[in-house]
């Protein structure tokens, strides 16, 4: 029994946590070479967005971080899911089990929409769900995978990529978006602190940590500063009325209050001409540098749909690709340091000109 010392216990406890230590930091971080690349929802351009098959095919194609968007279920699990809607990114409208549940969701006794929504199924129930693709028309490719995966749990993914993390030899970094807070906090399924809970509970602790938590809503990440050092990244929409002061020098400044990054439509930095071409960068970049704010805008993707005019292929069709690296060129140019994208091979085959690998 007392072979086991005090002393041994110490010594023991130094010598793993420093061992541990040196691992933690020789392995390469999601922040060590900027423009950082944010898989949106996973490597969307090429398998079933928000499927632990397309964060898992991010993180081998190199992506720096994977980015789930977050709703909850009933019995308040955190999954990941772009709306609360279901029946665009799951075959819930082919489960007769779940027909009765189809309704309409109101403001102030307006529809605002009708469907089938998480917040009224169990994590189990949603367990019994398939993805499918969103937009097949411009990924016909994605829907040979329609119907083969489910829907994961923020726990899920948080493993995948502690799994994965193993494999790399590098640390991966996890961006996850808060969908509709205050709709959510108004049914009183608060997302904040379950994300908060998740994140301190998996050792993601303070600003060091190789995570940012998003929201469009600057009440959600007030929120979110109150209860954690995490790093919070204010999204900023397509321009209009109500973020017009986000993006001056003063919103910026007020932002860089509780957030350490702005995350605006990419179009508040190169707007389009009216040919729909990209036009002369805006003062955003220079101006949120300025308040201390790192810049990640969205959504890069590869297909002739979202591409600017100049960038498109010969190919006419919308789920043509074109030319991505001539766009992602000219905003690297505007000094971003990072940007969410849904083929995260081409950033990472860019940035291996610019980072020492
Ligand atoms: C992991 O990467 C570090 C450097 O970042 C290197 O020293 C170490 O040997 C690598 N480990 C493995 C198992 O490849
Ligand atoms: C909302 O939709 C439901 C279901 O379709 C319908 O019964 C109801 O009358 C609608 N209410 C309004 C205010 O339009
Ligand atoms: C943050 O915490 C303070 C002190 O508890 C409180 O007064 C304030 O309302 C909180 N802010 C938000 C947005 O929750």
């Amino acid at each position: 029994m007392s072979k086991f010392s005090v002393a041994n216990v110490y010594f023991v406890v130094f010598f793993t946590t420093e061992v541990f230590a040196t691992y933690v930091r020789q392995r390469p971080g999601p922040d060590d070479c900027e423009p950082v690349v944010i898989a949106h929802r996973g490597a969307s351009g090429y398998v079933t967005e928000h499927t632990l098959g397309s964060y898992a095919l991010a993180v081998t194609q190199g992506a720096d971080y994977v980015e789930p968007d977050l709703v909850m279920t009933k019995d308040a699990h955190l999954i990941a899911r772009h709306e609360n809607q279901l029946e665009k990114t799951t075959d819930i409208a082919h489960r007769p089990e779940f027909a009765d549940r189809y309704r309409s969701t109101s403001v102030l006794g307006f529809n605002i929409s009708l469907g089938w929504f998480t917040e009224d199924f169990t994590l189990a129930e949603i367990k019994t769900l398939r993805t499918i693709e969103p937009i097949p028309r411009i990924r016909p490719g994605n829907t040979r995978m329609d119907g083969s995966m489910e829907v994961p749990t923020f726990q899920e993914i948080i493993d995948l990529v502690k799994g994965l993390e193993i494999s790399q030899n590098r640390t991966i970094g996890i961006y996850p978006e808060l969908k509709n807070g205050a709709y959510f906090r108004s049914i009183e399924l608060p997302m904040e602190q379950a994300v908060v809970d998740i994140f301190h509970r998996n050792g993601y602790i303070g600003s060091q940590a190789p995570v940012y938590i998003q929201s469009f809503e600057a009440n959600s990440l007030r929120i979110l500063k109150n209860i954690t050092d995490l790093r919070l990244l204010q999204l900023i929409g397509r321009v209009s009325q109500d973020n017009a002061r986000m993006i001056t020098r003063e919103g910026l400044k007020e932002i860089a209050t509780y957030a350490h990054a702005v995350g605006p439509h990419k179009n508040h930095i190169i707007p389009r001409d009216f040919r729909n071409r990209l036009g002369r960068p805006t003062s955003l970049v220079i101006d949120a540098h300025e308040a201390g704010l790192k810049v990640h805008p969205y959504t890069f993707r590869a297909e002739n749909a979202y591409l600017p005019e100049e960038f498109r292929s010969e190919d006419p069709a919308d789920s043509a690709l074109g030319n991505l690296d001539g766009e992602l060129e000219a905003y690297l140019a505007t000094g971003i340091d990072g940007l969410f994208i849904d083929q995260p091979d081409y950033l990472v085959r860019l940035k291996s000109r610019i980072c020492n690998w």
